[in-house]
């Protein structure tokens, strides 16, 4: 058996409506997986069973859960929400929801299986606020994370990008738990990708801005461009992986931490053009 075929394999799958989750799902599909889908919206893809579910819900997610029976293999977590929508939403969605989710699911993923997320560059300053982060990780439910959610609306800001770095830093702390029954954990950041999601970031922050986030690339990533490395990370190819983030962003970060790219002075730049 080839370590990168999911032939069977019994795997799930959140937000595969559009997006990155949707040409994820068609992909896990065309490698062999047995895949069940789970999404707030239909997906047009083809899998052997679909279910409703509502991430920024624990009643909807517990309903979801029961809705599939047996153990699987692997769980791939592409589900996500936009600043556009309400701060406490986009939590609820990107982390507190995707955290629940998860936990639901691990004593139900056989032992050499795996999780892998989306999250995002967005996050890429989660060590600025590691202390902070660290105690929102410890709140033991969904309930206690919405309060400290709630509790913080300054460093919360618009939900995206603290979020993002939430789910990055859980995704770290987790590789050293769930390794422990035998599951990998890892997640992919991808810097600005063609999706529908992208109509929104433009809304809030223009293309432009987007742009200095395509420094050193130059173009917006295709959807199977991060659907790719995100099934590596869930693959058998990856069986050494976990905890880890990975940058999925045409060189950005690595072009920033080498001081290649100021971030600053760019954004600077839009704004005066502006
Ligand atoms: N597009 C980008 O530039 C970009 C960059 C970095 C990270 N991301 C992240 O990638 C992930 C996928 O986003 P995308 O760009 O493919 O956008 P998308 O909007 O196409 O996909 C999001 C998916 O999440 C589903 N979803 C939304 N709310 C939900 C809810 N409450 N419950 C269940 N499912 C829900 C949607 O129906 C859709 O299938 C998200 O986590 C997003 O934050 C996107």
């Amino acid at each position: 058996m080839s370590v990168w075929s999911f032939a069977g394999k019994r795997v799930v799958i959140a937000g595969c409506a559009t997006g990155m989750g949707e040409a994820t799902a068609r992909e896990l599909v065309r490698l062999g997986a047995e895949l069940h889908g789970f999404d707030i919206r239909p997906s047009a893809v083809e899998m052997a069973s679909f279910h409703p579910i509502d991430l920024s819900s624990p009643d909807s997610i517990a309903t979801a859960v029961a809705s599939l029976g047996g153990e699987i293999d692997a769980l791939f977590n592409c589900a996500g929400l936009p600043q556009t929508f309400p701060a406490e939403a986009v939590m609820k969605v990107n982390f507190i929801g995707l955290r629940h989710w998860t936990e639901q699911w691990l004593p139900r993923i056989r032992k050499g299986g795996s999780v892998s997320s989306i999250t995002s560059t967005a996050g890429f300053a989660w060590s600025q606020h590691l202390p902070e982060i660290m105690e929102l990780l410890a709140t033991p439910d969904f309930a206690s994370a919405e309060a400290w959610v709630a509790a913080h609306p300054d460093l919360v800001g618009d939900g995206y990008g603290f979020s993002k770095e939430v789910a990055t830093v859980w995704t770290m702390m987790m590789g050293a738990r769930t390794i422990k029954q035998g599951v990998r954990i890892n997640c992919i950041c991808p810097g600005p990708t063609q999706t529908p999601m992208m109509n929104d970031f433009e809304e809030v922050a223009g293309a432009t801005m987007i742009d200095v986030f395509t420094l050193p690339i130059e173009r917006r990533s295709t959807p199977a461009e991060q659907a790719y490395p995100l099934i590596f990370l869930g693959s058998d190819a990856a069986s050494y992986i976990n905890g880890h983030a990975l940058n999925v962003d045409g060189g950005f970060v690595g072009a920033v931490a080498t001081g290649q790219i100021d971030v600053a002075a760019e954004v600077g730049k839009v704004l005066a053009s502006n």
